[in-house]
C-alpha cells in the first residue's frame, strides 16, 4: 500500500471519532470523514452492497480524490472499510475521479477509474483523463501496472482527452463481454457518450457514440450509466451548465434519464424521451445496480455543486447520499420509490384517516426529524388553493412542501431550514393534475428530506441544515382538504 493510502486510512480512522453519530445524518451514507461527491462502484460484491465515492477526508472541500468505501446489506445501514485508493501514481496525480465496480468471474473485484494527471508544459497546465483499473478483495486493492487502460488514443477522433470521465462498467446478462460507457466531449463542445467493450477489462475497444447531447442538455455529460429496465433502455447522465426548461432541467449541474431502445447488434440507440430525474436543490451523479433479486437501485449524490461551498460551521463531514431507490418504467416514464428496506426500519406507526384540514394542524404523535410517511390529500368539497406540510419545523425554522393544484405545480421552500448562505433555497417542479388529489411520501432524516409523488411519478431531494430542536411536522390547506396519514418513525 502506498504511503498516500495509508496516511488517509489512519487519518479517517481518528477524525471518524470526532464526529458523534448524532451528528451525521441517520440513514443516508456521508463520508467517513471529511468531503464526498459523486457515487463510485454503486455495485454488489460477493453478495454485498458496496458503494465507493469521491472523497477527500482531510477537509469538508473537495481536493485531490480518494475513494472512500462503505458497504452494506440493505442499502440502509452501512459499515464503513478503510479509503479504497488514494491518488498515489504519476497518471493519477491530480485525482482518482469518479468510476464504477464489478465482480469479476475469478472472484476479484475489478474498480475502473478515471486517473486525472495534471502537469506542466511551457508554463500550462495540461490535464489528462484516462480510464485506469484497480483489482481488490473488497478491501484492499491494487492498481493494474499497466495503467491506464484507455486513453487518448481510444477515442474517435476530435473528442478531447482533457474530459474523458466517470466509467460505469456493465454485462448485460447474455453476454460474454464486459461494456463499459465513458462521459467524453465531442467535436461541438459538447456532452456524449462513448461506449466500450472488452473481454478481459484489460484490452478496450471503442464502439460506438452512444449519444450526444448536441449543445441540447447543457454541456459536458458527467457520471454516464447505461441498462436495460422494463423493455426500454436508459441513458442516466449529469450534464454541467444546463439551462432550464419551463420547470425541467434547472440551471447548473442537473440530471437527466434518457428512455429509448437500443439495438445490441447494430450498436443503435433511439432516444424516445428525456427527462429529468430528480428536480430537487440537492441531486446528481446517478449510479445503478441490479440486485440479486432483479431490482435496479439508483443512488446520486445529495448535494448540488452550486451550494456545496456552504459547509455548516463545525461540522467535520460534507456530502450524502440518497437513500437508495427503485427504477420502473410505467407509461414510457421513470418512476422510482425508496427501497423497500427502508419499510423495515419503521417503527411507532401512527395513522389518520379523514383529517380535515382548512387551517394548519399538529397531530399527535407525528413529529421527529429521522421519519418516514404516507400521505394522500384529496379536495373535500370544491377545490383548494393550497396544500402544504411543513417539517424539520419549530417557531423559527422550517422547510415547506407546497402544492397548488390549480397551477399544477409543487414547491420546495428552505428558507428557514437553517443554511447561513445565500443558496438557492427554492425551486418549483410540475405535478401531473389528479383533481387535486396528491399522494406523497416523505422521508426525512437529520439533514435531509426526500420527497415522492404520485407512487414515484416524480421525486425531488434536498439537504436542510435546521437544529435538532426543530423537530415538528405542520399540515395546512387554504380551502377544505381531506388528508390520510401513515407515520412512522425511524
Ligand atoms: C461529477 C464529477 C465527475 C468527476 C468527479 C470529480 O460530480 O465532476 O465528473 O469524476 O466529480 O470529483
Amino acid at each position: 500500500m502506498s504511503e498516500y493510502l495509508e496516511k488517509a486510512r489512519v487519518y479517517e480512522m481518528d477524525a471518524e471519532q470526532m464526529i458523534k453519530a448524532e451528528e451525521r445524518p441517520f440513514f443516508h451514507l456521508s463520508p467517513r470523514s471529511g468531503w464526498m461527491n459523486d457515487p463510485n462502484g454503486f455495485s454488489m460484491y460477493k453478495g454485498k452492497i458496496h458503494q465507493f465515492y469521491q472523497y477527500y477526508p482531510y477537509k469538508t472541500q473537495w481536493g485531490p480524490m480518494h475513494w472512500g468505501h462503505a458497504v452494506s446489506e440493505d442499502f440502509v445501514k452501512w459499515d464503513y472499510l478503510p479509503a479504497a485508493m488514494a491518488p498515489d501514481e504519476n497518471y493519477d496525480n491530480f485525482g482518482c475521479f469518479s468510476g464504477s465496480a464489478i465482480e469479476m468471474q475469478d472472484g476479484r473485484q475489478m474498480l475502473v477509474y478515471t486517473a486525472v494527471r495534471e502537469e506542466e508544459k511551457d508554463g500550462e497546465e495540461i490535464i489528462r483523463q484516462t480510464q485506469c483499473l484497480a483489482f481488490g478483495d473488497g478491501v484492499d486493492y491494487e492498481k493494474y501496472p499497466s495503467n491506464p487502460v484507455i486513453d487518448a488514443k481510444g477515442l474517435p477522433e476530435g473528442w478531447s482527452p482533457v474530459d474523458f470521465r466517470d466509467p460505469k462498467i456493465f454485462r448485460f446478462e447474455d453476454d460474454d463481454h464486459y461494456s463499459l460507457v465513458v462521459g467524453g466531449r465531442s467535436d461541438d463542445g459538447s456532452g456524449s457518450i462513448l461506449l466500450y467493450e472488452s473481454m478481459d477489462g484489460i484490452k478496450w475497444d471503442f464502439v460506438t457514440v452512444l449519444d450526444r447531447c448536441r449543445k441540447e442538455y447543457g454541456s459536458m455529460w458527467e457520471c454516464p450509466d447505461f441498462f436495460e429496465l422494463d423493455g426500454k433502455y436508459l441513458i442516466l447522465t449529469s450534464p454541467q451548465s444546463m439551462q432550464a426548461r419551463t420547470l425541467e432541467f434547472h440551471n447548473g449541474n442537473g440530471n437527466i434519464v434518457v428512455i429509448g431502445n437500443y439495438d445490441r447488434k447494430l450498436h443503435k440507440y433511439t432516444r424516445e424521451g428525456v427527462y429529468a430525474i430528480d428536480f430537487g436543490l440537492d441531486f446528481y451523479a446517478m449510479q445503478t445496480l441490479k440486485a440479486a433479486d432483479g431490482r435496479r437501485i439508483m443512488t446520486a449524490w445529495m448535494q448540488s455543486w452550486e451550494s456545496s461551498h456552504a459547509v455548516p460551521e463545525g461540522q467535520r463531514w460534507f456530502g450524502q447520499m440518497i437513500l437508495p431507490r427503485e427504477l420502473r418504467i410505467k407509461d414510457g416514464r421513470l418512476y422510482q420509490m425508496p427501497v423497500r428496506e427502508i419499510e423495515s426500519y419503521r417503527k411507532d406507526h401512527v395513522a389518520y384517516k379523514d383529517v380535515y384540514l382548512n387551517k394548519s394542524v399538529v397531530l399527535p404523535g407525528v413529529n421527529g426529524k429521522v421519519c418516514d410517511m404516507e400521505l394522500e390529500i384529496c379536495p373535500n368539497g370544491p377545490e383548494y388553493t393550497e396544500f402544504r406540510v411543513e417539517f424539520h419545523a419549530d417557531s423559527q425554522f422550517h422547510t415547506d412542501f407546497i402544492y397548488h393544484p390549480k397551477d399544477g405545480v409543487a414547491i420546495f421552500d428552505r428558507t428557514y431550514a437553517g443554511f447561513a448562505n445565500d443558496i438557492n433555497n427554492k425551486r418549483e417542479f410540475a405535478v401531473r393534475y389528479q383533481g387535486g388529489k396528491i399522494k406523497l411520501r416523505i422521508l426525512l432524516d437529520r439533514f435531509s428530506a426526500e420527497i415522492f409523488v404520485n407512487d414515484g411519478e416524480n421525486a425531488f431531494s434536498a439537504v436542510v441544515n435546521a437544529p435538532k430542536e426543530a423537530d415538528g411536522i405542520r399540515f395546512f390547506a387554504n380551502g377544505n382538504v381531506k388528508m390520510n396519514l401513515d407515520f412512522w418513525k425511524i
